[in-house]
């Protein structure tokens, strides 16, 4: 112990709260060195936060730990991401509400740790302290934590780690929170309904405003069910033209109309022994309607030109952002389809009603950014967390992702603030009556291009306005800058500008030479 105490106190580094990783490093070599014995490769811990006192990081050297301390600030994540650890300690410190958030961020984007907590007493009297250890770590330690057997605990932790492979860790981390990040009450309720929808082969309704995550939740419902060997199909009815929606959706048989040269598997028979996922199902011509009824009632398809009858096995989890009550008043929904979708209904809460989440994503966001790409800006500053978290969000998560991408492309310095993210101008008062009109014209434009598969022309006549006028709203209203980002970054990451736009590399071709066009000459 002497011996320990002068190496550690001659160090000189050991002697603060924090020890820095390279002293760290050293002194792990200096035991090796002074033991004569090769000790086992070390083993990477992150420690998170302040706690970490000399004598337990000695205790965790020796026990072949290479530990690496990192503040709990906004480059946190990123160093996680960087650390190559299968196990981190976090000190939840006073347990103040704004660093409880930080930290359950961070858990959430980094499931692929096993976590320890350290928390003291009166940490532990704090009821959301206690749920997010129970729910997301593997132990926890009261301080102090010499001789508390916290290396025999991260010993575990580390072997739990190592019973999956790396690309299962970042799975499980997917799976384990639907890949819906948030910690509001509104998306935990979300997630915990989702766990038990999953697991019943029926149908799911999911309902919410643009950009709230719908198909997430149905990627994550597929993800979580038995079904998840099984194909997951995707078909967004508001954009297939009103004569192709039964022949997509049911298949058709070789000459059933003209320029049926072959027969056509549809998608639903296509998602046999896995999920259908019909996005904008509001948008579903009432003949198509009625025989996705009868599928849903008899499991059976008919290929448009065929009379016989087709067993096929595929959930369907339906999406839209309309109000489908209204539309079943209005005549333009079939009530009885809407009763047998609506039994496993869950409602994605817009962004504005969850408390908290904006920082929470737009920080995850960020990191995420920075995982992939060479970005100047590194955090938020305060002013802009002050923007996000009283921003109403109108194009909800979506939004938030896009303000934020673009933000770290155009990023000039490494603090973001307001203006970076298009947030500088009174976000808080509310927007005037000019600002309100021209959001939701920009909000029509921008959920129809999406729609349409990013068709201009599709989408100008959906709006009844020339391609010309399309052209135009899409410079003033700051669509071009969505579309000019695209081009700033290598295909590869086309992705995270719009989610939507990634699945088909198709429709991301398209919508980047469209635009080019819009690029000026
Ligand atoms: N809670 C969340 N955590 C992380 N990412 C999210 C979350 N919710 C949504 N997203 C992201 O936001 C974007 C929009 O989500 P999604 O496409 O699922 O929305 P949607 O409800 O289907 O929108 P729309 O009605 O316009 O089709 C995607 O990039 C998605 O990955
Ligand atoms: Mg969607």
């Amino acid at each position: 112990m002497d011996s320990d105490q002068s190496e550690t106190g001659s160090g000189g580094a050991v002697g603060g709260s924090l020890i820095r990783k390279g002293r760290v490093r050293s002194i792990f070599s200096s035991l090796v060195a002074g033991r004569g014995k090769r000790l086992p490769p070390a083993r990477k811990l992150v420690w998170l936060g302040g706690g970490l006192e000399p004598a337990v990081a000695r205790e965790l050297i020796e026990a072949g730990w290479d530990v690496m301390p990192l503040p709990l600030d906004d480059d946190a994540g990123v160093s996680i991401g960087q650390a190559g650890a299968a196990v981190a300690v976090v000190d939840f410190a006073d347990g103040d509400d704004a660093l409880v958030a930080r930290i359950e961020a961070l858990i959430s984007a980094h499931l692929e740790l096993q976590w320890l907590a350290v928390a003291s007493e009166h940490t532990l009297s704090l009821p959301r302290v206690c749920e997010l250890i129970h729910t997301l770590c593997f132990n926890f330690f009261i301080p102090p934590l010499h001789d508390s057997g916290l290396a025999v605990s991260l010993g575990h932790a580390w072997g739990k780690a190592q019973l999956l492979a790396p690309a299962a860790r970042v799975a499980a981390r997917q799976e384990s929170d639907f890949g819906l990040v948030g910690i509001s009450p509104a998306i935990a309720a979300v997630r915990e309904q989702l766990g038990k929808f999953a697991g019943f082969d029926m149908p799911v309704l999911l309902t919410g405003e643009t950009g709230t995550g719908k198909e997430v939740a149905a990627c994550a419902v597929h993800a979580h069910s038995a079904l998840r060997g099984g194909p997951f199909v995707a078909v967004n009815c508001g954009a297939l033209p009103e004569n192709l929606v039964q022949s997509e959706l049911f298949g058709h048989e070789r000459g059933a109309f003209t320029g049926a040269n072959t027969r056509k598997i549809g998608r639903i028979e296509a998602a046999n022994g896995g999920v259908v996922f019909l996005d904008e199902i509001g948008d579903m011509p009432l003949e198509a309607q009625s025989n996705l009824l009868r599928f849903l009632e008899e499991q059976t398809i008919e290929r448009v030109g065929s009379a016989h009858s087709i067993r096929a096995n595929a959930r369907v989890v339906a999406a839209t952002h309309v109000d489908l009550e209204r539309a079943v008043r209005e005549g333009r929904f079939r009530e009885d389809l809407y009763y047998r979708l609506n039994v496993l209904h869950l409602h994605l809460p817009p962004l504005r009603e969850r408390s908290g989440d904006a920082e929470i994503l737009a920080r995850y966001f960020l990191d995420q950014f920075r995982r992939r790409h060479r970005t100047r800006a590194s955090k938020f500053s305060a002013a802009a967390l002050k923007a996000i978290a009283e921003y109403s969000w109108p194009g909800n998560v979506r939004e938030l992702v896009n303000r934020v991408h673009r933000a770290a492309v155009t990023a000039e310095k490494r603090l973001l603030g307001p203006v970076d993210l298009g947030l500088a101008s009174g976000a808080s008062a509310g927007p005037s009556l000019h600002a309100a009109r021209a959001q939701a014209d920009r909000d029509a434009i921008a959920e129809r291009l999406r729609s349409c598969g990013y068709n201009m022309s599709e989408c100008a006549r959906r709006l009844n306005i020339s391609r010309v006028s399309l052209y135009r709203l899409c410079r003033k209203y700051g669509l071009k800058n969505d579309l000019l980002a695209l081009l700033l970054v290598p295909f590869g990451s086309l992705f995270c500008f719009d989610a939507d736009a990634s699945p088909l590399l198709a429709t991301c071709v398209q919508w980047a030479s469209q635009a080019a066009s819009l690029l000026p000459a």
